[in-house]
């Protein structure tokens, strides 16, 4: 059997691509692994809720609400967790972390528009794989990759694989725009990460 196809825990710190790239994910990788403790201590779910903000993970603006204006058609994905409104802190966990990218609205299908937000769209960032974060933007600029083992999927067709060794989509999180914020409308319409 190939090795990447393996059932098993998640190879996220051994990443085939090179450069900048795999410096992200096993960085990402990393990051997850220390949050991972945080589920059981968060006062609610830290799954995003209906009525939810969004905050960046990483960056300059970490942990800070990402308006609509901030993402871009054909920018690389954000990766995301959902502000508690009680608190107005980022609900940091593995369940929690979101992939966010903005698509040109008459590329969405529509199993991607019903859940869209002006083009917007989110999954859980956790590939169905082996569990690496999602992070790349495809070529195609609709589509987004992991870059653990090269798993591609549909972000204008509610994150289908396009190309594995991933078998199943990303679950896809409704979105919507209300007073100008980006808001989450609907729970996780799917499992989060790899089969167990
Ligand atoms: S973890 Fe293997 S392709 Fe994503």
């Amino acid at each position: 059997m190939n090795r990447q196809n393996q059932p098993g825990g998640c190879k996220c710190c051994e990443p085939t691509d090179t450069g900048r790239r795999s410096v992200l994910t096993g960085a990402l990788a990393l990051a997850l692994s220390s949050t991972i403790g945080s589920d059981a201590s968060a006062e609610r779910s830290p799954k995003p809720a209906p009525g939810d903000r969004l905050a960046f993970m990483l960056g300059e603006r970490k942990d800070q609400e990402i308006k609509p204006a901030d993402l871009e058609i054909g920018k690389e994905p954000t990766l995301a967790y959902p502000l508690d409104p009680a608190s107005g802190k980022p609900l940091i966990s593995r369940v929690g972390l979101l992939v966010v990218v903005r698509l040109k609205p008459e590329e969405l299908q529509p199993s991607s528009q019903r859940n869209a937000a002006d083009g917007i769209v989110a999954f859980s960032a956790i590939c169905t794989h082996y569990g690496c974060p999602v992070t790349t933007l495809h070529p195609s600029q609709s589509q987004i990759v992991c870059n653990c083992h090269g798993s591609v999927f549909n972000a204008a067709d509610r994150g289908a694989v396009t190309a594995g060794p991933a078998t199943r989509r990303l679950s896809m999180l409704p979105l919507a725009i209300q007073d100008g914020a980006l808001v989450v409308a609907g729970a996780l319409d799917g499992p989060i990460g790899p089969p167990t």
